[in-house]
């Protein structure tokens, strides 16, 4: 485990600590910045082991230094990474101990960032960023929140549980698959809101997880990812393409643009099935009526518009049901839409589906039918590639 230099180093105890209680070895290696703010004794009591500081080890016993740390180890996890040592590592610097040992290290790497949101989302930090995935990295996104500088937004070290938890998959061989390296996936996310003046509007209560869940898992499985969002208050992360599309009628014509390029779309957003046929210009004034009256229209179905367009991109769609009858109507869906999957959730669950973390899940493929189990997200997002992916394939093996 190596520690850069930052506020969060002090968490990177509570990394190690659960790591051992999982039954991990861990020998830590630390940058001369990450020992002013936790001291090299702290983790050495912890982990039973001699923690590593300087690129030259001792002069009473000469050896290679970097490479005698590297020898035995299956991972290398750096948290938290500061700005300063992912540059060097992107750049394949060896400038300290824990970058030798980087560049020396053959095994999978799983990289924790921490920083002050500015530097976070400085373009050179986005580029060295991007070269850890194009090199294979593992990242494990930073959360968004209040940052010890007192700014609120992304940059803040992922929960300890949630490193611990990446590392273990990428142990067990569960991450780390670039099935969709080369490949375009656009998605939709979010809910679109139809103005029926200028500041009111018909909504809908999607809050975009799914969507948000759907392009991390496609960014990390090496593909291109475009989103296109419809008022989605999350944070945006690094290595995927926003597009902003508020009403159905912008996200049809977002779409549309971008559709020729995928290879797989994914229409997660919950579009608005009618509009406001007018949308009054200023403000609605109460006083004037009792009643109101907002005429509405359908908007475009933009997956069946898109399936009749299509030359060789797969299509998911979502069909959030109410009730017993709606795996039924997903069915439907799947046909008359003429899309190759359909992802069926039950919007009347408690907790799953509209805004919450977790979904519950039918998968609808050509082939078969996969009712899953109450999962985050983010797993549900994995089980959809992993039904989509060979369609690509198929596609592209044709072509
Ligand atoms: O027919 P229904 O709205 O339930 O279908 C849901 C699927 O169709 C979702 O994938 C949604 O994104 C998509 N959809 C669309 N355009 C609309 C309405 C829904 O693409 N106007």
């Amino acid at each position: 485990m190596g520690v850069t230099g930052g506020i969060a180093a002090y968490k990177s105890l509570d990394v190690l600590r659960i790591l051992q209680r999982h039954g991990h070895g861990v020998s830590v290696v630390m940058t001369h910045t990450a020992e002013r703010f936790v001291g090299s004794a702290s983790f050495a009591a912890l982990s039973g082991r001699e923690v590593g500081t300087a690129l030259f080890g001792d002069a009473e016993q000469p050896g290679y230094h970097h490479l005698d740390v590297n020898d035995g180890m299956d991972l290398m996890l750096v948290a938290p990474a500061s700005a300063n040592t992912i540059s060097q590592m992107a750049s394949g610097a060896a400038s300290s101990l824990l970058t030798s040992c980087y560049l020396a290290f053959r095994g999978p790497v799983v990289v924790a960032p921490a920083m002050n949101t500015s530097m976070w989302l400085h373009p050179a930090t986005e580029r060295n960023i991007a070269t850890l995935r194009a090199d294979g990295v593992h990242l494990v996104e930073p959360e968004s929140g209040l940052l010890a500088d007192g700014a609120v937004g992304p940059g803040r070290l992922a929960e300890p549980a949630s490193i611990v938890d990446a590392v273990e998959a990428v142990l067990a061989g569960r991450a780390g698959t670039r099935d969709l390296a080369g490949r375009t996936v656009l998605i939709s996310a979010g809910g679109t809101r139809e103005p029926i003046d200028a500041v009111r509007y018909v909504g809908n209560r999607s809050s975009g997880r799914m969507g948000w869940a759907l392009a991390a898992a496609a960014r990390d499985r090496g593909a291109d990812v475009v989103v296109v969002q419809a008022n989605v208050d999350l944070p945006r992360e690094q290595g995927i393409r926003y597009v902003d599309a508020p009403t159905a009628a912008a996200m049809r014509d977002a779409c549309r643009a971008e559709f020729p390029a995928c290879d797989m779309l994914i229409m997660c957003a919950a579009v608005a099935d009618y509009r406001p046929v007018d949308a009054a210009d200023g403000k609605l004034d109460k006083s004037k009526a009792d009643a109101l009256t907002v005429e509405m229209e359908r908007t475009t179905d933009i997956l069946a518009e898109l399936s009749a367009l299509r030359e060789d991109q797969v299509l998911v769609g979502f069909a959030a049901e109410h009730g017993p009858e709606g795996l039924e109507r997903a069915r439907g869906k799947r046909a008359r839409k003429a899309v190759d999957i359909v992802v069926h959730n039950d919007a009347a669950v408690e907790g799953a589906a509209f805004e919450g973390a977790d979904n519950i899940i039918t998968i609808i493929g050509p082939e078969s039918e996969q009712a899953l189990p109450r999962m985050s997200k983010r797993d549900c997002a994995e089980r959809i590639l992993d039904a989509a992916r060979p369609l690509v394939e198929a596609l592209a093996s044709r072509a």
